[in-house]
């Protein structure tokens, strides 16, 4: 396995339409075996919660998400679902305004709404389909990941770009924030 270079905003592949690949291939396509785990070992590396393939250059409909398993919300207890031809299903009208980072867009952050529920359905790396309930933070991860593969990166989804900034800028608004609510308690 290899860590693969990560795309950055403003590359066209990043706009592209994936192509969705042939269920029945799934578990016998080497390149794309090979692919999902230099996917996986990339994510790793860059310390990210999702990847698409598009943005490891890669114009075809996979992604990964990392979600907190039963056992605990340590980060390195985070498991990865790779889905392939993902598919997402909202349900019921409820939106979230939560923030979110990209890997091709490093260093900064923006509050971008998202459906809270949703279904997920597509395929594992053996070529099973699958079908899940997600919400919150995970379902969020999956609908950045799907836009990728739509050619659509989180900024175009912000409805109020003064939630948009460098992470380092608004960590400091945190902390002061955070030192506010201190002051104010005394
Ligand atoms: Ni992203």
């Amino acid at each position: 396995m290899s860590i693969l270079k990560i795309a950055r905003m403003g590359h066209p592949v990043l706009l592209d339409q994936a192509k969705p690949i042939n269920p029945s291939d799934i578990a016998s396509n080497a390149d794309l075996q090979k692919l999902i785990g230099d996917m996986i070992e990339t994510l790793n590396d860059a310390g990210g919660v999702g990847l698409a393939a598009p943005q490891v250059y890669a114009g075809q409909r996979v992604i990964l998400a990392k979600a907190p398993q039963l056992s605990g919300s340590d980060e390195d207890k985070m498991g990865v679902t790779v889905l392939i031809n993902p598919e997402l299903e909202f349900i019921g009208p409820d939106k979230d305004l939560g923030w979110e980072g990209c890997l091709s867009i490093p260093g900064l952050r923006g509050a971008v709404p998202r459906a809270r529920k949703l279904i997920y359905r597509g395929y594992d790396p053996a070529g099973q389909s699958v079908e899940a309930e997600a919400q919150g933070f995970f379902a969020r991860i999956l609908q950045h990941e799907v836009d990728h593969l739509d050619g659509i990166l989180y900024p175009m989804r912000m409805t109020d770009f003064r939630y948009f900034g460098f992470d380092e800028e608004l960590a400091r608004l945190e902390r002061e924030a955070a030192s506010g609510a201190e002051g104010q308690a005394e």
